[in-house]
């Protein structure tokens, strides 16, 4: 029989626990519900999940099972990486951007010092379970944000889902299963990409399309104060980025304005919030910066992702 720990956002508790309940041959050596934000993203909820799984007698045989999105398996991987030097860990993502992207790919961790997942390791799940379901109660904003990262992986590997999704998308014909299905396409892209190339060390750093400008803008706002997730930052990243590409001829300017026509039929953000100087201190503490300029993913056109050495 195998014991679990199960550590949920507070937000999915009775589909979490009904989950859990229905596991077969498993003890459930306890629980733990997390409020999620990227403020709880921190060292002390790792620890607060570290101390319930040795209150529970949880050891290396044991496994911690998260239920939730992005943020509760960025913690839950690194406390289960670290807690007796590593215990199972496995993953219901439900949200449609955590079935897409974050929870594949053994990516884990916490902010630290106000900068975004600077403290982590990687972490591959041992199993990570997809369901439709919690998908139901998840809000537009949040489903917006899986959209983005959905449609970023279709646009580096897939021209033709992007097309398809696009205009199932725009045009309000993508429901709820629809949107699992692409994500689920989505999903295996990028689990193909990482079994490639765990480390990041060549292709997986495509998947980074969007992403410096759109950490940049999340640390902007986590300053000022401004609501900003982590999917509508990096949508506004995938087009900003090749509008810069563009003004340096990196890419065609109709590429740069079809991105922009086509997430704003989405009805996704595509404005910086700011100005472009602003987010330069986020720049300076980008994991991907050398000899002061930022390794930057672009699109040459969709489906022909490249990679440069960019002063912004
Ligand atoms: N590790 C990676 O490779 C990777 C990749 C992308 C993003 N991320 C990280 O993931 C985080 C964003 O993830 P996210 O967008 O899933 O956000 P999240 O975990 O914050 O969830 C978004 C909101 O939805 C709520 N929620 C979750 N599931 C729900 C459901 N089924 N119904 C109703 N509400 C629900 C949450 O409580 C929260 O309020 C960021 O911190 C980002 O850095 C990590």
């Amino acid at each position: 029989m195998k014991s679990y720990f199960l550590v949920y956002d507070r937000k999915v508790g009775q589909f979490a626990e009904s989950y859990a309940k229905g596991l077969d041959n498993a003890n459930i050596l306890g629980s733990l519900a997390l409020d999620i934000s990227e403020q709880d993203k921190s060292l002390a909820t790792v620890e607060t999940i570290c101390s319930h799984l040795q209150q529970a007698g949880a050891d290396r045989d044991s496994c911690l099972l998260c239920v939730g999105g992005g943020i509760c398996s960025d913690i839950c991987g690194f406390a289960a990486s670290i807690f007796k030097r590593g215990i199972g860990f496995e993953v219901v993502p439900t949200t449609l951007l955590a079935q897409v992207d974050a929870s594949i790919g053994g990516k884990n961790g916490v902010n630290f010092n106000g900068i975004k997942n600077s403290l982590g390791c990687f972490r591959i799940p041992d199993h990570i379970h997809f369901f439709q379901e919690p998908l139901n109660t998840l809000p537009e904003k949040e489903i917006k944000n899986g959209i983005v990262e959905m449609l970023k992986t279709f646009l580096l590997f897939e021209p033709e889902l992007y097309r398809k999704a696009v205009q199932k998308i725009s045009t309000r014909k993508a429901g709820i299963k629809e949107l699992f299905e692409l994500g689920q396409m989505a999903g295996r892209l990028k689990m193909q990409i990482v079994d490639m190339d765990p480390r990041e060390k060549g292709p997986r750093i495509l998947l980074n399309l969007g992403h410096t400008l759109g950490h940049a803008i999340e640390w902007w706002a986590s300053c000022k104060g401004v609501e900003m997730s982590h999917g509508q930052a990096v949508g506004i990243g995938i087009v900003q980025i090749h509008k810069l590409a563009a003004r340096q001829g990196l890419c065609n300017q109709a590429l740069a304005d079809r991105l922009e026509k086509d997430f704003r039929a989405c009805r996704l953000d595509t404005d910086l919030p700011c100005a472009l100087e602003e987010l330069r201190p986020a720049f300076k503490q980008d994991k991907k910066r050398s000899s002061g300029k930022l390794r930057i993913v672009f699109l040459t056109e969709i489906g022909n992702p490249a990679v440069c050495e960019m002063e912004i």
